[in-house]
């Protein structure tokens, strides 16, 4: 059988990682994310099929795709997402399948999702506290999370990640028992740099808590931090640990250390809009192609298409930079 080409972009990066969202609804209001009040959701009939989603999964599979994220919104507001992770965990050429959540309903869902064939969680929690949690979702659910958390790990999820969005006013004080709490559970915690991806569209540049500073003050207040080595440079996470090997932490730096020159990601969002970018103007659609009949064929050249107009970074600092019209639940994280 002939070698499968690589999906190139024009600059040269193979792209071998596929982030599909679920849908764009979502239990809390992030901040960050979403709006608080008002959201308008697509309509159902809008949505990817689990069957669509598999057509295109094996598609993308062909030119090179080896690794899936499931993301939201909130991936398990979806019913029968266990469902779906069985199709794909069913495509031979799929080495990883991971899931985004924010954790709430988590503790109903890990067993089945572990029993469908899902690798690997990320769980999103920004705050250790009820009250911070609370001001940053603007919805209830803290212990949910947290119950959530320790439900997978007891029944054997390994290298479980907690993504924690980083913002300056915010949570500074947050730092230092996340770094205690990664070390008595034996998590990583992966610290995120805020983007303007904010549906309200405040961000403002001086939220940004940098991965240095975080750095620092876990250093200064626990014990240094040194790197880990990278087994995956195409990995946008930059890995320490403890000097005496006790808890990880990661850093996601995509404002102040950009990482596109590596980026090997490509995305789908629930309405079946492929991107090349979180901050891409452009979208293939992938839903209309195969709702008209579209062949497997035009399907791999639309994706090729998207891969290949990929530009060479987000352009976050240049003055031109203008955010795209949608917002992180929009896309899919
Ligand atoms: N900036 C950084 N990270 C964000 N996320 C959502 N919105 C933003 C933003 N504006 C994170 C979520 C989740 C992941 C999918 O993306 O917290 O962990
Ligand atoms: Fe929901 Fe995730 Fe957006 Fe928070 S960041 S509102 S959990 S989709």
């Amino acid at each position: 059988m002939p070698e499968t080409p690589p999906l190139l972009d024009s600059y040269g990066r193979p792209h071998a990682d596929l982030r599909i969202s679920v849908t764009d609804r979502c239990n809390i209001r992030c901040f960050y994310c979403m709006p608080n009040e008002h959201v308008i959701f697509q309509e159902r009939s809008m949505l990817l099929t689990f069957e669509e989603i598999e057509r295109f999964v094996k598609v993308a599979a062909k030119l090179g795709i080896r690794k899936l994220r499931l993301t939201g919104g909130e991936p398990l507001v979806r019913r029968e997402l266990p469902v779906l992770i069985e199709k794909l965990a069913k495509i031979e050429t799929i080495e990883d399948i991971a899931l985004t959540t924010n954790g709430l309903l988590l503790s109903r869902y890990a067993q089945a999702l572990k029993d469908a064939g899902l690798h690997r969680l990320n769980i999103s929690l920004d705050a250790l506290s009820a009250e911070k949690f609370e001001r940053i979702t603007r919805r209830k659910g803290f212990r949910q999370v947290l119950d959530g958390i320790h439900t997978a790990q007891a029944i054997g999820f390994e290298k479980i990640k907690i993504n924690a969005v980083a913002i300056a006013g915010l949570s500074e004080e947050e730092i230092v028992p996340f770094g205690h709490f990664a070390r008595e559970q034996g998590l990583e915690v992966r610290f995120i740099e805020f983007m303007p991806l904010d549906a309200e569209q405040n961000w403002q540049s001086n939220q940004v808590l940098s991965g240095e500073k975080i750095i620092t003050m876990l250093s200064e207040a626990i014990l240094p931090l040194v790197p880990c080595p990278r087994p995956d440079p195409s990995q946008p996470a930059t890995d320490y640990q403890f000097e005496d090997g006790r808890g990880r932490i990661g850093f996601i730096n995509p404002v102040t250390q950009p990482f596109c020159s590596t980026c090997n990601r490509l995305r789908i969002t629930a309405e079946g809009q492929i991107r090349n970018c979180l901050f891409s103007q452009e979208e293939w659609d992938a839903r209309s192609l195969m709702r008209k009949g579209g062949t497997d064929q035009e399907l791999s050249e639309l994706i090729r298409a998207c891969v290949l107009a990929k530009k060479a970074g987000h352009g976050i600092h240049s003055e031109d930079f203008h955010r795209p019209a949608r917002a992180m639940y929009q896309i899919g994280g």
